[in-house]
Formats: structure tokens, sequence, C-alpha cells
């Protein structure tokens, strides 16, 4: 873990300006998403501070971060900070107490209602009344995670996706009781990290996932019924509509056991049978099949 004195001082400090400051952000959970926006706030010259429930996990999220900047800078024609650099603006805790610092938290931890209860009820408990909250959930509505606080207007749904670093636009989801205040700070700190603030309205799922979670969950039931292998369903949408990547690749980028976590609370909120989980989808997930990051999903990773 890096010794706060090797942190680098943040270049976008509001230290002074009256506005709500942006100096040091706390990212909560080191898993696909959190690594990758730890890496993105960092990389930006933010004081990154990371945590998770183990060092062991936080450790192996550095060296993902190191490599992914390593990899990054093989493509890049304007290398910027290496991953030392970087890294020294990270320190990961295993501690909430560390937030103490923060200005702005992001919570990227499992997307279980329990598991984000508890972890609110400790940022409301150690973080400065200050503090703004963005959860970086895929489905629970807002309104929802805002009431777990004493805070409700400085709370608002950032739904950053995965790679995040390379990643130029933000669904910014607006509670019913977020303020114009929080609204411009996250707007703000969107700007120093490079990208675009989308705004929509509070509902499970937002705009992004209400449909891609059907496209995908429909994806798989196209699977299960063997109308076409995963192959031939992406090749799909990644040649006749042009789309990047087709949905099961999508889906094993995200992870499946978060995209069965997702369809689950839309699910359970909606209570539309739409949205209920494809068989073959819960029994690669019982099977510890979650796509890239478990080595193998749809597709094999493993080399
Ligand atoms: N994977 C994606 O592409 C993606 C994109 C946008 C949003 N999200 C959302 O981000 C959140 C995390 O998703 P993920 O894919 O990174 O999941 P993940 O399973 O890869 O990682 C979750 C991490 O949270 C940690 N965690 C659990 N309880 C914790 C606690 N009490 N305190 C601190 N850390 C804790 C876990 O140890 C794990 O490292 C979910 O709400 C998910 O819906 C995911």
């Amino acid at each position: 873990m890096s010794a706060p004195s090797l942190l680098a001082r943040n270049p976008h400090s509001t230290e002074g300006s009256g506005i709500v400051p942006l100096e040091t952000v706390g990212v909560i959970g080191a898993g696909v998403i959190g690594v990758g926006l730890a890496h993105a706030l960092a990389q930006s010259g933010l004081r990154t501070l990371l945590i998770d429930v183990s060092d062991s996990i936080l450790q192996a999220a550095l060296g993902q971060i190191r490599n992914n900047i390593r990899f990054q800078r093989l493509f890049r024609e304007k290398a910027g900070d290496g991953a030392e650099e970087i890294l020294a603006r990270i320190k990961s805790s295993a501690s909430y107490d560390v937030l103490q610092e923060a200005d702005f938290v992001i919570e990227n931890v499992t997307e279980k209602l329990a598991v984000k209860a508890e972890v609110y009820r400790q940022l409301d408990t150690i973080c400065s009344s200050r503090c703004i909250f963005a959860a970086n959930t895929s489905a629970i509505p807002i309104a929802r995670i805002a009431a777990m606080t004493g805070r409700p207007a400085q709370v608002l749904g950032m739904h950053f996706m995965n790679p995040v670093p390379l990643k130029t636009a933000v669904e910014v989801i607006r509670g019913p009781h977020t303020s114009d205040e929080t609204l411009a700070a996250a707007g703000r700190l969107l700007g120093v990290m490079g990208k675009k603030a989308i705004v929509v309205g509070d509902s499970p799922g937002f705009v992004s996932n209400r449909v891609l979670m059907l496209t995908i969950n429909e994806a798989i039931f196209l699977v299960q019924e063997k109308v076409g292998s995963p192959e031939v369903v992406d090749e799909i949408f990644r040649t006749c509509f042009e789309h990047k990547m087709g949905p099961l690749e999508t889906a094993d980028l995200i992870g499946l056991d978060t995209i069965l976590l997702s369809l689950e609370v839309l699910h359970g909120e909606f209570k539309d049978s739409k949205f209920r989980a494809c068989p073959l989808l819960r029994q690669m997930v019982d099977a510890g099949l979650h796509g890239r990051k478990s080595g193998r999903g749809f597709y094999s990773y493993e080399d």
C-alpha cells in the first residue's frame, strides 16, 4: 500500500474557490469496474482512495492497474504518466477510516442491496458531511440508495462502463433529491476525467441497463435454445448492426455474475417476467463461468 506522503498533489484542487472541492476521491470496491475507475481517476491526476474488504484483493487490483497502464501505453502516441506515477496517487486500504479525507466517493461494491446498505451506513458515519456519494450501480434505483443515507441531496448515480479509462461518456442519474450542486460537482469530476455526463432520470436499470440487460438475457435464451452459437449471435450484431461487440462478448466483459444480479434487481423492482434471468445464465454463474474475470464465460480467455 502506498504511504500517504507518496500521494501526488491534485492539480485540479478547488481549495478556496467556494465550490465543492474535488481533491480526493474514494473508490469503494476494487472489482471489475472499481479497478478501471481507480485507474482512470488517478490517471486524471486525482488522489484516489481505493477500498475493498481485504489487502489481497487490493494488491491484486493494484497489480491489474499496473498491467493495464503498461498495456495502454503500448498503443498511445502521447504516453502520459507511467504506471508508478499513476499508482502513487492511489492509496489502497481495507479500512473505511481513510475515507475521512474524501471529497467525493464512488461506490462499486457487489450489486446486492444488503451489501450496499452496509457500505452506505459506514460511509455516512465516516465521511465528512460535505462529501458526495455516487453509486456506480447497474440497476438499483438511486432513490433507494439515497434513502440509506442522511444526505440524499448529495447522492446521485454515476454509471461508468467497462473499461472505464477508454470510455468517453458516463450515464449520470439524478435521484429525486439530488441537488444542483451535487450534479454540478459530478459534471466537474467527469470533466477532469475527460468524460461527458449524460444525465437521465431515476429508474431501475436507468436507460442503459433497462435495455442492455434485456438484450443480453434474450441473446442467452437464443444460445440456450440453440438458435445460434455465441459466435453466430455476436456476429449478427458486429457485422449486420456494426456494433463494436456482440451482446455475449459484452456480457463476458461485464461479468456474468453481475449480469445475473442486475437482472434480479430489475425483476424484483418491476415484477415483470420479461426480466426473469435465463436458466443458462444461472447455470453458468453457478459453474463459476463468470466471463473475462474468471477466464471463461461464453468465450475462453485462459490464454
Ligand atoms: N462490471 C461492469 O461492467 C459494471 C459496470 C457498471 C457498474 N457496475 C456495478 O458496479 C458494482 C461492482 O461491479 P463489479 O462488476 O466490479 O463486481 P465485482 O464482483 O467484480 O467486484 C465487486 C467488489 O466489491 C467488493 N466488495 C464487496 N463488499 C464490499 C464492502 N462491504 N466494502 C468494500 N468492498 C466490497 C468485492 O470484494 C469485490 O472486489 C456493481 O454494483 C455493478 O452492478 C459494474
